[in-house]
């Protein structure tokens, strides 16, 4: 079996709509390091879409697992529960920002927190509309197309969608869009399309994942929780993408002075097992009835098991103190390398949700063209990078926070080729 043969056969086999990064096959991977089925070495900038935070196949995670295996590995919580699941909330909620009493469901995807945060916020206000801005990535399900603000590819061809969503530009002052721009278009919203009190929820990422890495700012998050409180409208942070310990903290909303009144939450919350979660005020969390919240395999044993490790982990390991650490060698690398690659209009992000942002040279036109070649010349290399934004041209970097430190240089060494090589070649 080689990586050719395996290619003739996923395309027979499997629909081109399941895009694929790679063209070769994983046969091993360990924390920074992946190996495919040829034996060759690839350093994983990606660490499956942000899910290992704790790196490939942490020993405290895979222990944790072992020992649930042993036990049981379904009972279905909502049929027979077990006590790991009440931990885990337990936990989150202790450590979920907002302080007044919390309660924690569990599901499985980042797609489904979703959807049962909007139908939480739903039942909580008795209210049908939900606000979402573009650029958003809120996941594949209908409601999460609809909520997600690119077209292409998540929404092409797929609707009609879910009624009441409605969008308003998220700040982007690199690109001209102002904390003020965005209000006064939520202000033009409810005078032209939705009578604010129609509203159950505003949902938005604290720094926009698949959108480009960018952060919300603070006086954009305090304007909101405002806009909220004034209108009864509940603010949900769909922390998917910026949760446990990326950003430098547990959670993203923890950079802001308010709190959300829901928070979603997956990816790295299990180490690369499928669970995700909705975390909230209690009394909103409970304005579903019995039997509306849940699904058969949420919050399954194996899952929780691996985050109540993943939690240890981050701990011991101290990883919000590492994620700001790499974060600021990574950003200090690129801010010296722009200095030859004229094409890097910015280089951001808190912690270690770090992004490099791609233009023509002396313009603000994205280049996406510039943002692909560094990936490809990268995977050359052997440096699995990827791209994000609306406009597919900011690569993003997603490496484990427990990367040894020796292969995080060697990566740093390898990006600062290949960026020096992509401006030249485009430049020649
Ligand atoms: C912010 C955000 N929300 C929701 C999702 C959807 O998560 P999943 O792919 O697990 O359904 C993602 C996935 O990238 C995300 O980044």
């Amino acid at each position: 079996m080689n990586n050719a043969d395996l290619n003739a056969r996923k395309n027979a086999a499997t629909p081109r709509g399941v895009g694929v990064t790679c063209d070769f096959y994983a046969q091993r991977a360990e924390n920074a390091e992946l190996w495919d089925i040829e034996g060759r070495r690839f350093i994983d900038f990606a660490a499956g879409i942000a899910v290992n935070n704790t790196g490939h196949r942490h020993p405290k995670v895979v222990a944790a697992m072992r020992a649930q295996l042993d036990r049981f590995t379904h009972t279905a919580y909502q049929v027979v529960p077990y006590a790991s699941y009440i931990e885990l909330a337990e936990r989150i909620n202790a450590r979920a920002p907002g302080d007044f009493a919390k309660k924690t469901a569990f599901f499985t995807t980042g797609a489904e927190a979703v959807e049962n945060a909007v139908k939480i916020a739903r039942a909580a206000t008795g209210r049908p509309g939900v606000i979402a801005f573009s650029g958003a990535f809120h996941g594949r399900t209908l409601m999460g197309m609809a909520l997600t603000g690119k077209v292409m590819p998540y929404k092409a061809g797929f609707g009609p969608f879910p009624s009441d969503v409605f969008h308003a530009p998220f700040p982007n002052p690199l690109h001209g869009v102002t904390s003020a721009d965005s209000l006064k278009a939520l202000d033009t919203l409810f005078k032209a399309d939705v009578d604010p009190k129609r509203v159950a929820a505003i949902i938005f990422e604290p720094v926009q994942g698949e959108g480009g890495f960018y952060q919300a700012p603070a006086d954009f998050v305090s304007a909101l929780r405002k806009l909220c409180d004034q209108f009864g409208i509940l603010l949900i942070a769909d922390e998917v993408q910026t949760g446990f310990a990326r950003t430098g903290k547990l959670f993203a909303m923890q950079h802001y002075d308010v709190a959300p009144d829901l928070m979603t939450i997956a990816k790295s919350l299990a180490g690369g097992m499928p669970l995700s979660g909705v975390v909230g005020r209690a009394d909103i969390m409970d304005a579903a009835a019995p039997g509306g919240l849940g699904g058969t395999y949420a919050g399954n044993p194996l899952a929780v098991a691996a985050a109540l490790a993943v939690l240890d982990v981050i701990d011991e390991e101290q990883l919000c103190e590492r994620a700001d650490r790499l974060g600021e060698k990574l950003k200090a690398k690129l801010t010296d390398v722009r200095g030859s690659v004229p094409q890097i209009i910015d280089v951001r992000g808190p912690g270690a949700m770090v992004a490099v942002e791609f233009c023509r040279p002396g313009t603000h036109e994205p280049d996406a063209d510039c943002a692909k070649r560094v990936q490809a010349r990268a995977l050359e290399r052997g440096l699995l990078l990827l791209v994000c934004g609306v406009y597919s041209n900011v690569i993003r970097f997603l490496f484990p926070l427990t990367i040894q430190d020796a292969v995080f240089d060697e990566a740093l060494v390898i990006l600062d080729d290949v960026l020096k090589e992509t401006s030249r070649a485009a430049v020649a």
